[in-house]
């Protein structure tokens, strides 16, 4: 069942979870997180990048395979169709296309402008149905090899973009895309507090949730976290599944060749990934 995420995270933040948002890349992971929230009575979102709307040949396109697929496999738990950290221009392109949420990112844009297209794209994205996430202190992570800290949101911007009838909301709390290096600080659990007091009990998003340690996810959601994103570590575990079976020789064995073979362990390391997150943000049998 194709819906915005309104009512999925709201149900989140006042039951104490966290609803995942798994980030697809193609049809095998679509299938592979669509089957697991159906297994495990969740809700989900389906988070889509620009990068991999592009490669599966536009957001029109996702948007047929994400609908077609959910009719067909019968999925009968709430699951939204998200855009990912989208430009302004992206954001128009998948209201068009039929999404059925969307982030807007003006992080790093001047707060008046942040403030001026996020105020835009509410009004647009809520005309049609959709919900929105908008974005205060960029999120760090590994670019061409620097690895980015990632910024603390300012919790008074946060309030002002919180204030423009947006559904949730992404605060930087040290939290960054990809693997956390190792001399990582962890998250940062008074700038959390200072952000949901000064926006009201807004629903909070976690970005960069690969590698985020266990105990750290449960405080997160305790402060008003309601939506944590995860795209890294599925591409990891399904990496290294596809990469032991080739290493094992098997796709040499009889039609270890066929793609939906060859992939086959990946996905099932994707299925368990996703499996893992949601018993962990408590977000089974939510649905
Ligand atoms: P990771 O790739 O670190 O899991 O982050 C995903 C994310 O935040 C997508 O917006």
């Amino acid at each position: 069942m194709l819906v915005n995420a309104v009512e999925m995270i709201n149900k989140a933040r006042d039951g104490h979870y966290a609803v995942a948002q798994i980030n697809i890349n193609n049809l095998e992971w679509t299938k592979a997180v669509l089957q697991t929230v159906e297994e495990l009575k969740s809700p989900v979102i389906l988070g889509v990048s620009a990068g991999a709307g592009k490669y599966m040949a536009g957001f029109t396109v996702v948007t047929a395979m994400v609908k077609a697929m959910d009719a067909a496999l019968k999925i009968s738990v709430p699951v939204a169709l998200h855009l990912d950290h989208g430009s302004y221009e992206d954001a128009k392109k998948c209201i068009d296309a039929g999404f059925t949420s969307i982030m807007f990112d003006g992080s790093h844009f001047s707060i008046d402008e942040n403030i001026a297209k996020t105020k835009e794209l509410v009004e647009l994205a809520h005309k049609n149905g959709l919900s929105i996430e908008a974005e205060v202190g960029s999120i760090g992570g590994e670019e061409d090899g620097v690895i980015g800290m990632g910024e603390i949101a300012d919790p008074e911007q946060c309030k002002l973009i919180a204030s423009l009838g947006i559904d949730f909301l992404a605060a930087g709390i040290g939290n960054i895309h990809g693997v956390y290096p190792p001399n990582w600080k962890g998250l940062d659990f008074g700038a959390l507090e200072k952000i949901h007091d000064a926006t009201g009990g807004i629903p909070l998003v976690l970005h960069g949730g690969t590698g985020i340690p266990e105990d750290m996810i449960k405080k997160a959601i305790n402060l008003g976290v309601s939506k944590i994103n995860v795209n890294t570590e599925c591409q990891l575990t399904f990496a290294a599944a596809v990469r032991k079976y080739i290493e094992e020789g098997k796709d040499k064995e009889k039609k270890g060749f066929d793609p939906r073979t060859l992939l086959a362990p990946g996905v099932e390391a994707i299925k368990e990934t996703v499996r893992e997150k949601i018993r962990l943000f408590g977000s089974d049998n939510k649905a």
